[in-house]
């Protein structure tokens, strides 16, 4: 079979179209790794393409809407069909809607693009993962997960929806698949997961679907000097956890500016990551018995 890559580095980046992604695709191919972006703008990923050129590696477009398992499912299939090996595996696609959304699926889709398509295309590519390791899963989680509570009863938000909670769950969600990930798979596949906060950035497109209010505030926040954290030191950090030795060892950590860090107790609960990931297999159709 002829693949695209020829035998180099692959790191695919999902949310690699815009904000932190963006940054962290053209330092891979900087560095000379093949980089699978993936996002749903068109527009956005060729320009991306095309300022990739000259670079050492190179930049690949694959467009997806994360929403939809059935695209999910497909783009596992693209990305194994067109590299011979995957290095890297950097869950960064994010998004919070001001209104309460459901995918064709039938899912809230805060749940359904941050933490369903990770856990998902985690599922379809490991194999290939276990096969190219060492290799290394990474997951731009948020320290807005410390407010959140899984509402196992009402994960979809069909009783009650509040955009920032139902961002916060997702990215609880985040760190517990995390660290149950970490747990689950053995140590000898070579495979380490570990999971970011990038900080607050309020310069990217992250709340482009919030509600008006919140729009100002970001932007409000992104014009006082001193508020949040730049795109380029978000990048930074999610960097590290791709290509900083250290990350090549350690699993199952959830990182901030501080470096290794706790995570909200709920995430570290064996009960809650369990129940999560039994809920999640479910929801996306494969068997929990996983990996
Ligand atoms: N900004 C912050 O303050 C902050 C703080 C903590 C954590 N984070 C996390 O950082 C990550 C990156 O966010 P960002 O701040 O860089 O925001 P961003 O500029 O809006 O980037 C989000 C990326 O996700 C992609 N995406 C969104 N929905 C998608 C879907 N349905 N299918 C495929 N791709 C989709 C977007 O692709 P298209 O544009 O091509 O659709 C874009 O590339 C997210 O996981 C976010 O939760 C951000």
């Amino acid at each position: 079979m002829s693949t695209t890559n020829e035998g180099g580095s692959v790191a695919v980046v999902t949310g690699g179209t815009s904000g932190i992604g963006r940054l962290l695709a053209r330092d891979l191919a900087a560095d000379g790794m093949t980089v699978a972006v993936v996002g749903r703008s068109e527009a956005r990923g060729t320009k991306l393409v095309a300022e990739a050129d000259g670079l050492p590696g190179t930049i690949r477009f694959h467009r997806t809407d994360l929403a939809m398992q059935a695209a999910v499912r497909s783009l596992a299939e693209e990305l194994s069909a067109t590299y011979d090996r995957i290095d890297a595996l950097v869950h960064n696609a994010g998004c919070s809607s001001h209104a309460r959304v459901e995918t064709e699926d039938g899912i809230e889709l805060t749940l359904a693009v941050n933490h369903l398509a990770p856990y998902l295309l985690t599922h379809e590519l490991l194999d290939g993962l276990v096969a190219s390791a060492p290799a290394r899963i990474v997951v731009t989680a948020s320290g807005i997960h410390t407010r959140a509570t899984l509402r196992f009863d009402d994960l979809g938000c069909e009783r009650e929806y509040d955009a920032l909670d139902a961002y916060a769950r997702s990215k609880l969600a985040n760190v517990a698949f995390t660290l149950e990930l970490a747990e689950r798979l053995p140590v000898s596949t070579d495979v380490t997961v570990n999971c970011v906060h990038p900080g607050f950035i309020p310069s990217t497109n992250l709340f482009r679907d919030a509600s008006l209010r919140t729009r100002l505030l970001i932007r409000a926040a992104s014009l006082a000097p001193g508020v949040g954290t730049t795109t380029r030191e978000g990048a930074d950090r999610l960097r590290s956890l791709v290509t900083d030795p250290a990350y090549g060892e350690r699993t199952g950590t959830y990182v901030t500016g501080d470096g290794p860090t706790s995570p909200s107790a709920e995430a570290a609960d064996q009960a809650v990551r369990e129940r999560l990931w039994e809920v999640s297999a479910d929801l996306v159709g494969v068997d929990p018995d996983w990996p």
